[in-house]
């Protein structure tokens, strides 16, 4: 029998369990940052040096984290479903939990992108990026990161696979940043949403929505427990 499609949209809450901030939680900053001032293409201009440290940094983070049982049961339930994930995580924690369709919305951390041709991006190794380091074109490297004010290239691809889905579920974001967010209108009818999240929901007028209250550890083991594998 063809497998149901499940569709999840993970953001930054999946991550904090393995060890990585999100990025509205506590007191607005993030890492110490308002994320304006490192996380567009202004600041890239302004100051290139400190945007290239400050992800050098995360990128540190990122490969000293791992994944944690929230991304290991979602690759887990590759056995029963068809699972596409959608991040707008940069991290790559999904991988590295054994997810095999992972598309990430805002850009990957372990990968550098040409500043004269955004289509040129390079696999990283190891976690520092240094200014000098240039494309075969001969332009600054810069993280492979879609900043506030550029365009998600990935979107449509992402509607796409929303638009088949049989399953929608939701995990750790707060669904303010869009065109993300508004993924969750291209499920089609009937189809339920699952939302996990410890947060307050914010979406919440529908019927077809079933928000479990949780951090993601637990929350998508009640999913899996209560919903989907019964
Ligand atoms: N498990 C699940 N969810 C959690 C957990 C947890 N352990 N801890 C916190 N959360 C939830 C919060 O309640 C919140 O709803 O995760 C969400 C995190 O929201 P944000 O910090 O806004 O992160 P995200 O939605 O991924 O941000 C979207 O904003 O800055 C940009 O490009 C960046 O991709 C990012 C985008």
């Amino acid at each position: 029998m063809k497998k149901q499609k499940l569709v999840v949209l993970t953001g930054a809450g999946i991550s904090a369990e393995s060890g990585l901030k999100t990025f509205r939680d506590s007191d607005g900053l993030w890492e110490g940052y308002n994320i304006e001032d490192v996380a567009t293409f202004d600041a890239w201009k302004r100051n290139p040096a400190m945007v290239q440290e400050f992800y050098n940094q995360r990128r540190k983070a990122i490969l000293e984290a791992k994944p944690n049982a929230a991304h290991i049961a979602l690759a887990k339930l590759e056995n029963d479903f068809d699972v596409h994930i959608i991040t707008q995580n940069i991290d790559d924690l999904h991988e590295r939990a054994g997810s095999k369709k992972v598309l990430h919305l805002h850009g990957e951390i372990k990968k550098s992108q040409s500043t004269a041709n955004s289509k040129l991006i390079y696999d990283m190794e190891g976690w520092e990026l240094k200014m000098g380091e240039k494309c075969e074109l001969g332009s600054q490297l810069r993280p492979f990161i879609v900043w506030f004010g550029e365009a998600v290239p990935k979107i449509e691809e992402a509607a796409e696979i929303v638009v088949r889905a049989d399953v929608f579920i939701v995990v750790g974001t707060s669904l303010v940043v869009y065109p993300a967010a508004g993924l969750v209108n291209y499920v089609a009818k009937k189809v339920p949403i699952y939302i996990v999240d410890p947060g307050e929901p914010t979406v919440t007028n529908s019927e077809r929505i079933i928000f479990i209250q949780q951090k993601a550890t637990i929350g998508i083991r009640k999913l899996m427990d209560d919903y989907l594998l019964v």
